[in-house]
């Protein structure tokens, strides 16, 4: 059996490397972790949450899962909010899609792909509620409009949760940032100011 050796030894390397620069790193970092922001993310192995944004171990907390999507019956995004916002108290919550993002592009598709488009039955309403714009742009156009018409309504999905209407309530700071990456050029783009308060329920 393969036992993955190159990645062990990538690890060591790294490792080393980083007591090079801070002899103390891993020992002040195994007592706490006190992150700033908390990243929601899709699973695309393109879009590493560390690594675009500059970010060292213990700095950001990190979900991610098909086409970053946050849906209130989903135990593991709450449970992974919960901790962030009531524990480590993070500043910052930030939605990044992406550009071209499989998940999204699946969920505009006329054909089965299999218990994953059961995930992707929000994204798939999302489409059908913007389907006159969408309809006029071409395929590729298409699939990036919806990836960032996600990340937007993930947003907002996040703004409603119970955490964060609780954590606003007691008067805590913490922000919904709406964020999306390009592949083919390693750059964020932000798609809306953030979200710092409770939204009405008007829409
Ligand atoms: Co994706």
């Amino acid at each position: 059996m393969e036992q993955l050796n190159h990645l062990l030894e990538n690890n060591r390397s790294w490792a080393n490397g980083i007591l090079a620069n801070d002899p103390e790193f891993f020992k002040k970092l195994s007592t706490q972790q006190n992150p700033e922001y908390l990243w929601i993310g899709c699973s695309d192995s393109r879009v590493p949450a560390n690594q675009i944004t500059g970010l060292a171990p213990g700095e950001i907390f990190v979900h991610r899962n098909v086409a970053n999507v946050v849906v209130e019956t989903d135990f593991n995004v709450l449970a992974v909010m919960q901790y962030a916002v009531d524990v480590l108290k993070v500043k910052h919550i930030i939605i990044c899609g992406h550009y071209g993002c499989g998940g999204v592009q699946a969920a505009l598709e006329n054909f089965r792909h299999g218990m994953i488009d059961n995930w992707l039955a929000g994204i798939r309403s999302l489409a059908r509620r913007n389907q006159a714009e969408l309809a006029a742009l071409d395929s590729v156009s298409a699939v990036d409009r919806l990836c960032e018409l996600n990340v937007l309504s993930q947003a907002d999905h996040v703004a409603r949760t119970t955490i964060l209407e609780d954590a606003w309530e007691r008067g805590q700071q913490v922000s919904i940032h709406s964020w999306i990456y390009r592949l083919n050029n390693g750059l964020i783009t932000t798609l809306a100011p953030p979200i710092t308060g409770s939204l009405d329920n008007s829409h």
